[in-house]
């Protein structure tokens, strides 16, 4: 089964530093205990079950040095393992900026090692968003170039704002995108579009973001922060055991044959069918009354 095991595992170091290690499986729940958990780069706050992560450099576009990316490593995966939290929001501080790609100024130092290594680093923290098990949006607030379009793309769902921009201007810098870009850009927008952005090198705007399928909505600036919420909460209020599963038979099946993608859903459709959520689920419909669902 293809792509059924994540390759990465990330681990932190009693130094607040993190530790790449392979293989694992990807949908996991590690128990990492986080003492004093404080971001130097990054605003995170829990509200009744929310996390909001915000990438705060807005002096630098909120681009991603490899700090921001340790930190939104640790991020991941407190978002992962704290049962508190339920689903996250992933946006950037200042009205410019989501994220406008990795920091320039560390690319430039860059030789092929360390190059290959910032980007398996950058990949294994997208990856452990991607598979954390809950609801992840980003919250596109204006330029999401580079890395900043691939966080992105890792998100489950992204509310693009008015002034948003897309784009993958890597090839412009003499690189090419090294945080998934050119994996997950064409299973979201198909192999034309996606080769369009990546080979012109041209930033697109929230419309046309839309149009080509990479963001879900488009809203007004002051509306994207609270209608991103509303969407996330709409969803906790689902099943918790039944979104879950629904994230990971999308993420595995897409590389997976038919065959064996339709297999796996008939699994968690059973393994579903064995919860106490199916049960209210489907007894609350039928009594005419809202669902409590316990995530058992
Ligand atoms: N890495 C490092 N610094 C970045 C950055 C990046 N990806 N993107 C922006 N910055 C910094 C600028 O260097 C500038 O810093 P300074 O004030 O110390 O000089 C600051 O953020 C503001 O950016 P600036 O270019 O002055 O803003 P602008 O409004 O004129 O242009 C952009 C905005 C997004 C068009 C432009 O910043 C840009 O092209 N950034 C790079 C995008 C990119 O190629 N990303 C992919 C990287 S792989």
């Amino acid at each position: 089964m293809r792509n059924a095991e994540c390759k990465w595992k990330v681990e932190p170091r009693c130094d607040g530093s993190l530790k790449f290690r392979t293989p694992h499986s990807a949908f996991r729940i590690l128990r990492v205990p986080f003492s004093a958990m404080s971001y130097e780069t990054l605003l995170f706050a829990v509200r009744d079950g929310v996390a909001v992560l915000t990438i705060n450099r807005p002096d630098k576009l909120n681009a991603l040095n490899d700090q921001v990316v340790d930190e939104l490593a640790q991020a991941a995966e407190r978002i992962a393992s704290e049962d508190a939290i339920k689903g996250a929001i992933l946006t950037g501080a200042g009205t410019k900026a989501f994220v406008a790609g990795a920091d320039i100024a560390d690319l430039a130092k860059q030789g092929p090692f360390d190059g290959k290594a910032r980007a398996l680093r950058g990949q294994a923290m997208l990856r452990r968003l991607e598979t954390c098990g809950k609801p992840v949006i980003a919250a596109v607030n204006g330029y999401a170039l580079g890395g900043g379009c691939e966080l992105a793309l890792a998100c489950h769902l992204r509310i693009a704002s008015e002034q948003a921009k897309f784009g993958q201007p890597e090839v412009k810098l003499g690189i090419a995108p090294g945080y998934g870009g050119t994996q997950r850009l064409p299973r979201i927008v198909g192999k034309g579009n996606a080769l369009y952005l990546i080979l012109t090198a041209e930033m697109i705007d929230a419309q046309e973001a839309y149009r080509i399928g990479l963001v879900n909505q488009v809203v007004p600036a002051g509306e994207l922060l609270p209608t991103t919420e509303k969407i996330l909460r709409g969803i906790l209020a689902m099943g918790p055991l039944a979104v879950r599963l629904a994230l990971e038979a999308v993420d595995q099946g897409l590389e997976m044959t038919l065959e064996e993608g339709l297999l796996l859903e008939a699994n968690h459709f059973g393994l579903l069918a064995a919860t106490r959520d199916m049960k209210e689920g489907l007894t609350a419909f039928l009594e005419k009354r809202a669902a409590k669902f316990e995530g058992r």
